[in-house]
This record gives C-alpha cells, sequence and structure tokens, in this order.
C-alpha cells in the first residue's frame, strides 16, 4: 500500500507571522492523522520559522524549488542542501508556474531532482499539459516528453525517491478541476511510464500526487481513484480548515 502525501503549496504567499499563524491552526486539525503524509511548503524566508512550529508533530517541511548547485556564485538562488539545512525534507521541482514564467525547462528540472536527491530531500516533481495540449489530444505525447527529459536518465536509486506530481496547467487555480476519471487516466499513463521505465517494484512504490484546484469538495474522489496517491494543493492549503479536510479525505 502506498502512503498518501498531501502536500501545500503556498506559493508566494504569507509574511513568517502568517506563515506561523497558519501552522498553529492546521497542526490540532490534523494530529491524531497517521496514515497519511503530511507536507507544507512555505516561501523560503518562512522556512526556518516554520520549521521550529513543526517539530514534533506530524506536518513535513517542503520548499518550492531550489537550485542544482550546492554553492557558489548564483545570486538569488538558494541550493537543495541549504533546503535540508533548514529543516526541510522536500522540495517541489517544476512547477508549471516556473515553467512559465520563469522558462524552467525539462533540462533544468532534471539537474534540480539529482540535487535534491544529492541533498537528502524527496522531490515532488511536477509535470502536466496545457489547455491547448489537451485540446489538441497531445495530454500524453507533453507528459510523456516532460517525463523522458526529466526523469528518463534517473538511476533505479534515485527514481526510488521521487514523487511525481501530476498538474494540468488548465487546472491551476482555475477552479476547473480534472475530473477523477481524466486525472487516473494521465496517472495510469505516468506509471506506465515508470514501469518500463524502472520496473514493477519501483514502479507499485512510486506515489503520483493529482494537483490543480483540489478542494474539500473533490478531494476524496480523485483520492479514491487506483493511481491518485496524494494531492498538491494551492490555494485550499492557505486555509487550514480546508488544507486539513482535504488530508482527512485521503484517509
Ligand atoms: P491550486 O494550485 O490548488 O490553487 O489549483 C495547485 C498547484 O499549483 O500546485
Amino acid at each position: 500500500m502506498r502512503k498518501k502525501v498531501i502536500a501545500g503549496n503556498w506559493k508566494m504567499h504569507n509574511l513568517v507571522s502568517e506563515s506561523l499563524a497558519l501552522v498553529r491552526a492546521l497542526k490540532p486539525l490534523v494530529a491524531d492523522v497517521k496514515e497519511v503524509e503530511i507536507v507544507v511548503c512555505p516561501v523560503y524566508t518562512s522556512l526556518y520559522a516554520v520549521a521550529s512550529e513543526l517539530g514534533g508533530s506530524n506536518i513535513k517541511l517542503g520548499a518550492q524549488d531550489c537550485f542544482w548547485e550546492e554553492k557558489g556564485a548564483f545570486t538569488g538562488e538558494v541550493s537543495a542542501w541549504m533546503l535540508k539545512d533548514v529543516g526541510a525534507e522536500f522540495v517541489i521541482i517544476g512547477h508549471s508556474e516556473r515553467r512559465q514564467y520563469f522558462c524552467e525547462t525539462d533540462e533544468w528540472v532534471n539537474k534540480k531532482v539529482k540535487s535534491a536527491i544529492r541533498a537528502g530531500l524527496t522531490p515532488i516533481v511536477c509535470v502536466g499539459e496545457k489547455l491547448e495540449e489537451r485540446e489538441a489530444n497531445r495530454t500524453f505525447e507533453v507528459v510523456r516528453a516532460q517525463l523522458d527529459n526529466g526523469l528518463g536518465d534517473l538511476s533505479p536509486e534515485e527514481a526510488g525517491r521521487i514523487i511525481i506530481a501530476y498538474e494540468p496547467v488548465w487546472a491551476i487555480g482555475t477552479g476547473r478541476t480534472a475530473t477523477p476519471q481524466q486525472a487516473q487516466e494521465v496517472h495510469a499513463f505516468i506509471r506506465g511510464w515508470f514501469r518500463e521505465k524502472f520496473g514493477d517494484s519501483l514502479a507499485d512504490a512510486l506515489r503520483i500526487q493529482y494537483g490543480g484546484s483540489v478542494k474539500p469538495d473533490n478531494a476524496r474522489d480523485l483520492l479514491s481513484q487506483e493511481d491518485i496517491d496524494g494531492a498538491l494543493v494551492g490555494g485550499a492549503s492557505l486555509k487550514a480548515d480546508a488544507f486539513a479536510e482535504i488530508v482527512k479525505s485521503a484517509l
């Protein structure tokens, strides 16, 4: 059985005080949840404070991006090792907003994933098609290229360390979620790709999250699909009660 993983992607929201208030509100709401892995991903500036606040709880810390070098003259960047140093265990890589606004490529995703693993983090690698690609029936082709170029050359050891998030770009922040069937179909495709590359046992263990307008009222249907092993939640993760409800619908 794959343990479901629900991660909150806070994006560029919350000052330190707001981040702390959010996790303080969240902790008691999910304190008795043992069967689901719970992750919050604040902005860089809140990571250290949130890590202290989470200490001893069942909520884990993630970041929203990293650079692939360990250190050096890369003004403005933060390495996976630095994230690990402040208490992060996860890092989102290749989010569609980074691909769209910051020109992030699959080649960058590949380097970042490898560096995150070397630093001891669990990468949450995002893939997903744009609306025009879905409408042109190119979903599988686009996702396959993202997987081939982003993850195709991982070693089996590396492949065993990652989480994949399927996030159709047209469903992110739009309130327009994929139907459970639409999502399941792509999740099964992703697991099939992984099986071909890395074999049965790694494919059976791989966790694939769905992301894109996950809310308390649609989470259960999505999470009950065979190949959906969790959710990457944006907007609804900014409200403690909504995020807690989503966590509980994974039980
Ligand atoms: P959303 O964002 O839940 O607000 O659609 C999901 C994401 O971008 O990870």
